[in-house]
């Protein structure tokens, strides 16, 4: 029998622009780990956690990686006593899908260690349960790709249908990460809750186009429907030099670019590893004129979703 499990889930892109609470995809890096192990104490425990400048709370319920858990624990009557160790490794409040990644690998990690067989849509709802007390709302698309890996659309929430999209293999993500902190539990309640008739036709011919050239292998019209008037131009202002980042993204051979998730961090997608690497020092250079520090991360898309770092 399973003692112990370590688990790595990876950071996602969420919105993809044009697809809000819709699509999403993930990257390679960065990610979170999570530790669960059996101990001879009763109930659930969060023992350590790293990585978050004492951000985050020890208490099962308002912890987006001890939640899920608790729940598997409840429907399944896992008797033994269990604890966790949470790693960030990512920063919170970074629009890198920092909880969804949490509350996937501990889910996941929490299938294998009680030897529960459940399939990654079956395990969907408890991370979706992590991720929900983090945004103040129910939705997937950070944790669906964390969780299956690849480019994911959420065709519907009730009922849950995901689809899981083809990535064309040249496809590189650069992300850049300002040193800022966005909280979407805040920024959605900014958000219109009303859409023009004009603004839901861009929408749904950009999403329709994204996901044509997804199975088209087209990345210039990837690139040509990365685009979002709804909720850009709200939450492009909470991030100081955006437009600036964005322009030195498309200049640097970017074939799109946009915010990720909630923001800040900034997403720009490319033909080529050559090009991915100079829009990320772009972007940091304009990024440093804004007066911003920033992390830049380069990536192929993280078709795998977790992976067990250990089981002892
Ligand atoms: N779709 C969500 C949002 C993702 O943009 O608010 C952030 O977690």
């Amino acid at each position: 029998m399973l003692k112990e499990i370590r688990v790595f889930a990876p950071a996602s892109v969420s919105n993809i622009a044009c697809g809000f609470d819709a699509m999403g995809f993930a990257i390679d890096n960065p990610g979170d780990e999570v530790v669960l192990r059996f101990t001879d104490n009763v109930g659930l425990t969060i023992k350590t956690i790293t990585g978050d400048n004492n951000q985050l709370s020890y208490n099962i319920s308002e912890n987006t990686a001890g939640a899920p858990v608790a729940a598997l624990m409840k429907d399944f009557n896992i008797q033994q006593g269990v604890e966790i160790e949470i790693h960030k490794k990512m920063a919170l409040g970074s629009g890198l899908g920092s909880s969804a990644a949490s509350a996937v690998a501990a889910a996941y990690a929490a299938n294998i260690l009680f030897e529960l067989n459940l399939s990654l849509l079956e395990l969907l709802p408890y991370a979706i349960k992590g991720e929900e007390i983090a945004s103040g709302a129910v939705h997937a698309d950070n944790v669906a790709p964390c969780l299956f890996g690849g480019f994911i659309l959420i065709r519907s929430y009730s009922p849950i249908d995901i689809v899981e999209l083809p990535v064309p293999d040249n496809l590189y993500c650069t992300i850049i990460h300002p040193n800022i902190i966005i909280n979407t539990k805040e920024s959605r309640k900014l958000l219109p809750v009303d859409v023009p008739l004009r603004s839901a036709i861009t929408h749904w011919g950009n999403t329709a186009g994204l996901v044509a050239g997804l199975y088209k292998n087209d990345i210039s019209l990837i690139g040509r429907s990365i685009e979002d008037v709804i909720v850009e131009p709200v939450r492009g202002m909470l991030i100081p030099g955006y437009y600036d980042i964005k322009d030195a993204a498309y200049e640097a051979g970017a074939a799109g670019c946009n915010i990720s998730g909630s923001g800040p961090s900034i997403f720009a997608l490319s033909n080529s590893l050559m090009v991915a690497n100079n829009v990320g020092a772009r972007m940091k250079d304009a990024a440093n004129r804004a007066g911003l520090s920033s992390n830049i991360y380069v990536s192929t898309i993280n078709k795998v979703g977790p992976k067990v770092l250990y089981k002892l």
